[in-house]
């Protein structure tokens, strides 16, 4: 039958929870209406770091409306005093535990919640909080921090880290080679703002039952937290994320409102909302602060005979935050001798955290700009270049990919954006007072999978709802959810709902890694075709014999009905199965783990995707003033469930990309110990006006082995290379090469 009638995986459905968003009918943490509600606000601390050594509440007490202030002093016992609690991905270290004790650990640090009746009264009585501190020397300079780095040893290290296997004598191959390249690459701390704030409303049911409507990207993980940490079980705690303006890694791990604003709750009794402000945005993770030395040997040819990485990234005093940096151009490459080195250094912050692509957007963008170095160097075009040394199996571990289209990027990307017409030499290309730019860079990310459970319900009526407690940060998983369940069954997408972002639903990880689309789509998948294998039974044991003797191989589920593919006999409507059965409902639950659907393990081969990245800059020769006016993406990321949201993914990853090659920076008052910057008003993101053509390319890329359905995921690979491109553009555009992001004006004078 005709396959194509099916609107499933592989249509631009528009995204099933649009209207709902942008009519406000898509509720978001603040805003759940509950009865009876307080009001939270977060004292947040002066110092960096000492110790409070009073706190004057007689003033903010007064105050009309106020109930209570919690801090310290006066905090109800917690279950997880005994600091044994670890999140979902637990980072080594002691997790932030608000008001544990008297002892400041990093500016801003929330010190004291006043809750009063109204938002405004909780506010005023917040300012008239006195606090005095004892002070103690503090460090957030990174330089300095330096001094103090390490590399923690095995066990005592991130579980998503991957140290870096070194090969061959490196340094000698470096020392020996025909042309060469060394230099170290900076970024600038960045941290990470969704549009909503990490905001937390509690409902007290009265009978020890709180549902908490919570800002997070895995409502479960919430949930095994506040059940831990108060010793309330998880049965008494419902955590429900159902919309999440923007996480960008931020709402990974449980953010200390929801702590505070749960802590309150069960105290008075009483349900209570807590919003942490843009400034205190600034008091959680954000992406660390890297510097990246180089170096790089090739032969006269440009091929790569040595790549060497030695990179430090910040972490806080009490976790051991580690990411993935050296790691990726040693994949991503071909050469004989390879060498890396990877430390932390610790300074007087909140511990940094996972932002969109965390590593790889780092390192892989650094280490692109080396490349575009040793293009120069070794007079090469840099594509030209990235092709000599392509690497057809992964360059570490020398393990082969499931799939590696990165070579039909470069070429797709190129002819794209004409890069052939591109004249070689910096400063060669002007247009009035614009000098033209033209720089490449490449991009990879995992291809990851995570088990993931979910449930289909098909009703009488021929409505399907499917679910997973997953979570849609704003990267469409509601959608690709209900594509995924229209394929399979053959019902209409307006006939299928999807359900998401609440802990009583099947079980799923955190939504992050790029992982959810292949993984709860997978999950939908096996639910939707045990459905499908019981309509099928059902369908066999009617008197009619409407299906003849069709084994389940036979037939196919298209537009509401069992079909026979040899289009023998007459469709057979779902709802016509289910009266003859006199089911009521169909359902289902099943889980998708690694290893099912032909999918192959990480020790056999990599599973990765790529891109090629294409930017054009302007740069005002006078006022040096820079403009992305064309970024080409090619991306290969295996199977596309949806070209619309999928798109609509990397234009966000690329737009934060822009950012952080000429935007993104939080900068560190070393003498106060802050981030001096924490507002709109001072820490850049573009705005409208910075962003201009971007173009999306998918290149075919199937891969059976990745995921049960082919997909790779497509939620960070956009960001990662795409500040590199900007970098290497401007480059050719000013002849100046700038190595510490993001590129601001002063640093091209
Ligand atoms: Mo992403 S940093 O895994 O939300």
């Amino acid at each position: 039958m005709n396959a194509s009638t099916k609107i499933g995986i592989g249509t631009p459905l528009s995204r099933v929870d649009g209207v709902d968003k942008v009519t406000g009918a898509a509720p978001y943490a603040a805003e759940y209406n509950v009865a009876n509600l307080l009001y939270g606000v977060t004292v947040s601390s002066r110092i960096a770091k000492g110790k409070i050594t009073a706190i004057d509440e007689a003033a903010a007490r007064a105050v009309p409306g106020v109930v209570d202030i919690l801090s310290h002093a006066n905090r109800p016992k917690q279950a997880w005093l005994d600091r044994s609690w670890k999140d979902e991905l637990s980072i080594p270290g002691e997790p932030f535990k608000a008001f544990h004790d008297a002892q400041i650990l990093f500016a801003g640090q929330p010190i004291a919640v006043v809750v009063a009746e109204t938002f405004e009264a909780a506010r005023f009585a917040a300012s008239l909080l006195e606090v005095t501190y004892e002070g103690e020397a503090h460090n957030i300079d990174f330089e300095a921090s330096l001094a103090e780095k390490f590399l923690p040893k095995p066990g005592s290290r991130r579980n998503n880290y991957h140290p870096p296997k070194s090969r061959g004598d490196a340094q000698a191959a470096f020392n020996e080679a025909a042309v060469s390249h060394e230099a170290t690459y900076h970024l600038a701390p960045e941290h990470h703002n969704p549009m909503e704030m990490h905001a937390t409303t509690v409902e007290w049911h009265g009978d020890g039952k709180v549902t908490v409507y919570d800002k997070n990207q895995g409502s479960q993980g919430v949930q095994a937290y506040l059940a831990s940490a108060f010793g309330l079980g998880k049965k008494n705690v419902r955590v429900v994320n159902a919309y999440v303006g923007g996480g960008f890694g931020s709402g990974l791990r449980p953010q200390w409102q929801v702590q505070v604003a749960t802590m309150a709750t069960i105290h008075l009794e009483r349900s209570v909302r807590v919003v942490m402000t843009r400034a205190q945005m600034f008091t959680h993770g954000y992406r660390p602060e890297c510097t990246y030395t180089v170096k790089l040997g090739a032969e006269h040819t440009g091929k790569l005979t040595s790549i060497m990485g030695d990179a430090t990234t910040s972490t806080s005093r009490f976790e051991n935050n580690m990411e993935d940096i050296v790691t990726w151009g040693m994949m991503n490459y071909a050469s004989p001798n390879i060498h890396g080195e990877y430390a932390i250094a610790p300074r007087d912050t909140y511990t940094s955290a996972d932002m969109r692509a965390p590593g790889a957007a780092t390192g892989m963008t650094l280490f692109e700009i080396a490349i575009d170095e040793m293009a120069y160097k070794a007079k090469v075009d840099p594509l030209e270049f990235r092709l000599i040394n392509y690497s057809e199996v992964d360059g570490m571990n020398q393990t082969p990919f499931t799939s590696k289209a990165l070579r039909e990027a470069y070429r797709e990307g190129a002819e794209r954006f004409d890069w052939d017409q591109r004249s070689p030499e910096p400063r060669s290309m002007k247009e009035g007072r614009e000098l033209i730019g033209w720089g490449v860079a490449t991009g990879m990310w995992d291809a990851q999978f995570s088990k993931t459970s979910a449930s289909a319900k098909l009703n009488a009526n021929g409505h399907l709802e499917v679910a997973c407690a997953t979570s849609d940060i704003g990267t469409g998983t509601y959608t690709v959810m209900v594509q995924v369940a229209a394929d399979t069954l053959g019902v209409a997408p307006e006939q299928i709902t999807a359900k998401l972002g609440d802990s009583d639903l099947p079980t799923a990880p955190v939504e992050g890694g790029s992982w959810g689309a292949a993984s709860t789509g997978a999950a939908v998948q096996l639910a939707c075709e045990t459905i499908a294998k019981k309509l099928f039974k059902a369908a066999g044991k009617m008197d009619s014999k409407p299906l003849g003797d069709a084994k389940f191989e036979d037939v196919e589920f298209v537009e509401g009905t069992i079909r026979r593919k040899d289009a023998g006999g007459q469709p057979l409507a779902l709802t016509e199965v289910m009266r003859a059965s006199e089911f009521t409902v169909i359902e289902a639950e099943e889980t998708a783990s690694p290893g099912i659907g032909g999918m192959i393990s990480m020790a056999q081969k990599s599973r990765n995707t790529h891109s090629a990245i294409f930017c054009e800059v302007r740069v005002d020769e006078e006022l040096n003033q820079v403009r992305v006016t064309r970024i080409v993406n090619a991306v290969a990321a295996g199977r596309i469930i949806n070209p619309k949201t999928a798109r609509s993914q990397i234009l966000g990853g690329v737009t934060m990309g822009i950012g952080m090659a000429l935007h993104e920076e939080t900068f560190a008052d070393a003498r106060l110990g802050r981030w001096m910057n924490h507002s709109f008003a001072e820490y850049h993101i573009p705005a409208q006006a910075d962003i201009h053509d971007i173009e999306v390319i998918f290149v075919d890329e199937p891969d059976a082995e990745v995921t049960p359905l082919g997909v790779k995921g497509l939620g960070e690979i956009g960001i990662v290379g795409t500040a590199a491109a900007v970098a290497n553009a401007i480059y050719h555009a000013t002849g100046t090469r700038v190595r510490s992001l993001p590129i601001t004006i002063d640093k091209l004078m």
